[in-house]
């Protein structure tokens, strides 16, 4: 007991030595954050070193011994493409046989550096939890109500997993030699490292093949972080890539692959027994299919990339409005647009309310939200004065959204206003009493 008051002491007498510009300790854990590997009772912390160490993470029971177990994993050496080849190492360890629903206090690092004491709440893997989420895209440091908010409510156990619907940070993680991502992911630890952080790639994350997103994440699967599902609650959920839409150079077979695992995957989810108890099917990708903005982006276009798919490419690509209007997927969840916008339920640009007066209520096409205005002021997106009948809503105030999984028949959505200080501006149920393709009609 009396090892951490030292230890405590030392780093305090230490302090004025820091500040004078004592060089930084390579060796010292930063950029901490969670993810969840999908498997029930488990949990991955990712954490980044400058330096190579060894990767452990020393964790115990809230209220149990402090540390008591330990579980080591590895280090990839990750060399950033700019001029001046930064290196770092980004240490993977996951936890498993957690006790559902247990909250643990954890630490990371090596005997040559441990980081400050976090902690999390393993996610609970009942069908018939109701998981809380936060939901946004494009949140940089330029906007801090947004971060402060999410931080505070974060901590105070509001959500059980953040969708971060791709371009963390208003710049990109590449700039100024991957400088600018180490600190939007040292912005984010006072988030992530306490709930599950779960990632799509953005556009801004393109420069060098996307190597900053695909290095400093860890996603479930084994695509890099690129597209995946997970499920929670009665939902499941799935995580994809838009960009490989725009950016062929890298590859047009990712569109290809990527589309076949979608099918697949969905073909699974749909399967009687797994639909029954995971009724929910969420998608989670960067780029919108309709947004009703008053720029030249994808989604202010008839044929979107994204909904429609690429006529240009040999041979030509499919798109995924068809893939997931067949598959019965529920929810749309987008962002890109510096705005939050919700829309009718849709499908082949037409309006399918469950009915005039409940449009939500069995709707007969997904429904899309857009949510892309966790903070980037200097580039607010404007709206299109003449927006087509699926627009319901629109606000350019930044904020962020809320989503409950509620149980197999109800989803709740709201969105949180920073510019009005917290004030939920917009809120729907969506209700269904039948999941799946059949309950179009
Ligand atoms: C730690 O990393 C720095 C920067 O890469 C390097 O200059 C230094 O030699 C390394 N030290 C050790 C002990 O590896
Ligand atoms: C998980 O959630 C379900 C549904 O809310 C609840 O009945 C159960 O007690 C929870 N499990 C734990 C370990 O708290
Ligand atoms: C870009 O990265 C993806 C994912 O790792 C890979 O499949 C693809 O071949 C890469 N493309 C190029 C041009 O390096
Ligand atoms: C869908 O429902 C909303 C809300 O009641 C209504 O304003 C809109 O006109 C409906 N659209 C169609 C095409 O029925
Ligand atoms: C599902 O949740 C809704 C909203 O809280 C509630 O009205 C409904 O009774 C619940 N359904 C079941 C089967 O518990």
């Amino acid at each position: 007991k009396m090892v951490p008051l030292h230890t405590a002491c030392l780093l305090l007498s230490l302090a004025p030595l820091l500040v004078l510009g004592v060089p930084p300790i390579w060796t010292q854990p930063e950029q901490v954050h969670l993810s969840y590997p999908g498997a029930p009772g488990s949990m991955a912390v990712t954490w980044t070193t400058f330096n190579e160490t060894e990767s452990k993470v020393e964790y115990g029971l809230l209220g149990g011994r402090l540390f008591e177990m330990i579980a080591k994993g590895g280090a990839t050496l990750f060399v950033d493409s700019g001029k001046e080849k930064r290196k770092m190492y980004i240490h993977r360890v996951t936890l498993t046989d957690l006790k559902p629903a247990a909250t643990y206090v954890y630490h990371c690092g090596s005997d040559e550096g441990w980081s400050e004491v976090f902690s999390f709440t393993a996610l609970n893997d009942s069908t018939s939890f109701s998981p809380r989420f936060a939901l946004y895209g494009d949140m940089g440091n330029e906007n801090p109500q947004s971060l402060a908010r999410l931080q505070k409510e974060t901590q105070l156990g509001m959500y059980d997993a953040i969708l971060h619907i791709g371009k963390p940070a208003c710049h990109s993680l590449f700039q100024d030699n991957a400088r600018i991502g180490d600190e939007f992911m040292r912005q984010i630890q006072s988030i992530a490292a306490y709930v599950p952080y779960m990632t799509c790639p953005g556009n801004h994350e393109s420069t060098y093949n996307f190597s900053n997103y695909r290095n400093r994440f860890t996603m479930p699967g084994q695509t890099e972080s690129l597209w995946y599902s997970w499920n929670l609650g009665s939902a499941h959920i799935i995580s994809l890539s838009t960009e490989v839409y725009f950016y062929l150079d890298f590859g047009q077979e990712l569109i290809f692959k990527q589309y076949e695992w979608l099918m697949k995957d969905l073909e699974e989810a749909n399967k009687p027994e797994n639909r029954a108890v995971r009724p929910w099917i969420l998608t989670m990708g960067h780029r919108p299919m309709y947004c009703s903005d008053d720029d030249q982006d994808d989604c202010t276009q008839f044929d979107s990339y994204v909904r429609l798919g690429r006529s240009d490419t040999e041979p030509p690509a499919p798109g995924l409005e068809d893939l997931f209007y067949r598959y019965g997927v529920d929810v749309e969840l987008w962002a890109h647009e510096h705005t939050y916008e919700r829309l009718w339920p849709v499908y082949g640009d037409k309006v399918y309310n469950g009915s005039k007066e409940q449009p939500y209520v069995n709707p007969k096409a997904p429904v899309h939200i857009i949510t892309g205005s966790a903070g980037c002021r200097e580039k607010t997106d404007r709206f299109n004065p003449n927006p087509k009948e699926w627009s319901a809503f629109r606000s350019m105030d930044y904020g962020y959204t809320r989503m409950q999984v509620v149980n197999a028949t109800h989803l709740y959505l709201e969105q949180v206003s920073d510019d009005q200080y917290g004030k939920v501006i917009d809120s729907i149920w969506v209700e269904k009493e039948k999941h799946g393709f059949s309950a179009w009609f």
